[in-house]
């Protein structure tokens, strides 16, 4: 190489004309030495090519120091770059003034046309025939993200590495509406080449952002955050084979720059990856392990294809160690998912035998929670409650969610066995106890071993019996009929009544010392009329039974019949309620329950409904005994027994057919 430095005495420096005399006598010298002349500003490491482009672009100044070279520093060279340098600073500051009107006018020209260039709103870059960058406007420039100095006279790839410009030199052939990825915009170019005659001295690129297109930059930019934020390492490599886009991911985790990688050939960055197999193939690689850049990854290459055309391949890949992460994430909601699980089947299985007993009231719900608690505990139960609140339906949820769930639940029911076999259906008799006793027979307390008994009706359980009942519950074991040896039991007592034991305790009728024996839990079951709350749920549970049951469709009561439901005292309490939407399913034709299928005394403008139960005459008040028997009366009429009664009206079948004979009824 061989430089010489040489100021520009010229008024207004290297402008046009002047350039054009420089180029002119760089390619006169050319001609004689056959050497290359480069021009560059003084101290710049690039030296151009002499042409008017880059001589005009460099906007040397009046006494600016510009630097002549060649390649070779040989004696014909150093007479090239001299001869050059002499004519600068002596041939052309010598005849420069008489041209000063003509200067003027190209200058003029040459300003306008720089101008137009610069302020249109596309995007021109020319090279020459080396591919040097000869111009460029400013729309180009920013859409490369560069200034003027820093692309003037570079090798136009080394700028835009997926140039397609210097092709157009080779095959001299024009190319319009080709899709160019440069720097995250697309663009859309033309390219064209420059003739000189048949000579081709350039090429030029005209390209436009499409990605700023209405519509199309909206769905760019979210596009574009999408890739921004996504974890995932993106990247796309474009139909020629060069990466166009790498996301923020990828370059976090790879630790490269996207300026480092955008446009670079895949064959070149990684010639054994799976962007080139898969740019090859056109043949999708799905979750392939690899380690790269001191990480290891997970990959899935596919190719892009748009209309059957092949446009490149996109690679997405997550960290192992991001996976890891996920997983474990993953294990620790699994793991909750079953503590959560767990509970679920914990809660519903504590619950499981009390769904059945409907009500949301506060007084039903707080007996049920002594029910629940009771249920844990071996402790004897008793349950009290009107007739129908659901006694045995609580006794028998007790037991069912009580660890004694799977032995036996015996009902026995003291108010209906007659008083002298009572004791031998409770405690069972030996073969020979008595005439008649052929074989032994057990009794309900051996049967229930290892369950609960439940003692329904305990109220009208005989005085004679309390006693053996009493010794029972206090030794835990007892003697059959005739046996020889008495019999532990692991038996679990549930009783009930409907009656007042502690009035019968009064009245001597019920033993003081098994009342405490048997009251260790206590239940009271509210009466239904106590609760009217509860009285919707319960007939929306009924008529979904029934309708089971009776294979009907009833869908519900209406307004008025609820009135007259809520309204009614309900002495015989759920088991009323329950008789009375049965009846009314029944007798309805409609898919409503309507009052017309209500009992005449619940649906006449009666009773009730004036809140009080007795519908006195001109408020002449009558012998309680005509009370009694009517009320008896209607009890008969409606249950037709003295046992379904005498539970109505609280009373035992034996009162009730007392009674009965009494009033003649
Ligand atoms: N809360 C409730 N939810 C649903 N059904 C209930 C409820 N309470 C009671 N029942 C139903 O009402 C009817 C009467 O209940 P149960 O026989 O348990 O009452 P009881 O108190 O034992 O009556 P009695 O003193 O007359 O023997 C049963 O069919 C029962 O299923
Ligand atoms: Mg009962």
């Amino acid at each position: 190489m061989f430089f010489k430095d040489v100021i520009v005495k010229i008024h207004n420096g290297l402008h046009t004309r002047i350039a054009a005399m420089v180029v002119n006598k760089a390619s006169e010298i050319k001609g004689r030495y056959n050497v290359d002349l480069y021009i560059s500003r003084k101290n710049s490491k690039s030296p151009l090519a002499i042409s008017m482009l880059a001589l005009v672009s460099l906007k040397i100044q009046e006494n600016e120091t510009i630097t002549v070279s060649s390649k070779s520093s040989d004696p014909l060279s150093q007479i090239a770059v001299n001869e050059l340098c002499d004519f600068i600073s002596k041939d052309l500051v010598s005849n420069n003034s008489s041209m000063n009107k003509i200067d003027a006018i190209i200058e003029e020209s040459t300003i306008a046309n720089e101008q137009i260039i610069d302020n249109v709103p596309i995007g021109i870059i020319v090279i020459d025939s080396n591919s040097y960058i000869t111009s460029v406007n400013n729309y180009a420039l920013k859409l490369i993200d560069k200034t003027s100095r820093e692309v003037m006279g570079k090798f136009v790839r080394d700028i835009i590495p997926n140039s397609d410009l210097p092709n157009i030199i080779s095959s001299r052939e024009k190319q319009f509406g080709k899709i160019q990825h440069i720097n995250n915009h697309i663009t859309m170019v033309n390219r064209s080449p420059i003739f000189l005659g048949e000579k081709i001295i350039g090429a030029i690129g005209v390209f436009q952002d499409v990605s700023e297109i209405v519509g199309m930059k909206e769905l760019n930019e979210k596009f574009k955050k999408i890739l921004a934020s996504s974890h995932d390492l993106i990247c796309f490599v474009d139909e020629y084979g060069k990466v166009s886009y790498v996301n923020p991911a990828y370059e976090k985790n790879l630790k490269v720059h996207g300026n480092e990688v955008t446009g670079k050939d895949i064959f070149e960055l990684s010639p054994k990856g799976l962007r080139v197999k898969v740019f090859q193939s056109k043949e999708k690689i799905e979750n392939r392990v690899q380690h790269k850049n001191g990480i290891d990854i997970i990959s899935t290459v596919e190719p892009i294809f748009i209309d059957d055309e092949f446009k490149g391949v996109i690679s997405t890949s997550k960290t192992v160690d991001d996976i890891k992460d996920l997983l474990s994430k993953l294990e620790k909601s699994e793991e909750e998912l079953n503590y959560y699980k767990e509970e679920l089947i914990k809660h519903t299985r504590l619950n499981s035998s009390f769904k059945d007993i409907i009500g949301s009231s506060s007084s039903l719900r707080d007996a049920l929670t002594i029910c629940e608690k009771a249920s844990k505990s071996t402790s004897t139960v008793l349950i009290r409650g009107e007739s129908g609140t659901g006694k045995e339906l609580v006794a028998k949820a007790i037991h069912n969610n009580s660890p004694r769930k799977n032995n036996p639940f015996v009902r026995v029911n003291c108010a209906a066995i007659p008083e002298n076999l009572l004791e031998s259906e409770l405690f069972g008799y030996e073969k020979g106890a008595f005439t008649g006793a052929l074989k032994s027979k057990p009794g309900k307390f051996a049967i229930a071993n290892g369950g609960t008994i439940f003692l329904d009706e305990i109220g009208d359980m005989p005085i004679s019996m309390q006693v053996k009942l009493l010794r029972v519950l206090q030794e835990r074991e007892f003697e059959s009929l005739g046996g020889l040896s008495p019999q532990n039991i692991d038996v679990r007592v549930i009783a009930a009544t409907n009656r007042n034991l502690e009035e019968m305790i009064e009245d001597k009728s019920f033993r003081e010392d098994l009342y405490y024996r048997l009251n260790v839990i206590s239940i009271n079951l509210p009466p239904l009329r106590n609760r009217k709350e509860d009285i919707g749920l319960l007939v929306e549970y009924f008529i979904d039974k029934l309708n089971k049951k009776l294979n009907k469709t009833i869908i519900g009561v209406d307004k008025e019949c609820l009135l007259l439901l809520q309204e009614y005292p309900w002495p015989g309490n759920i088991r009323e309620l329950e008789n009375i939407i049965e009846r009314a399913i029944n007798l309805s034709d409609s898919s409503i329950i309507t009052p017309k299928d209500l009992p005449s005394f619940l649906n006449n403008n009666n009773i009730s409904l004036k809140g009080s139960l007795i519908n006195t005459h001109n408020g002449e008040l009558l012998p309680f005994e005509e009370y009694e028997k009517e009320i008896i009366k209607l009890a008969m009429e409606k249950y037709k027994s003295y046992n379904q009664a005498g539970k109505a009206l609280g009373l035992t079948h034996r009162t009730i057919s007392l009674k009965c004979k009494k009033y003649n009824i």
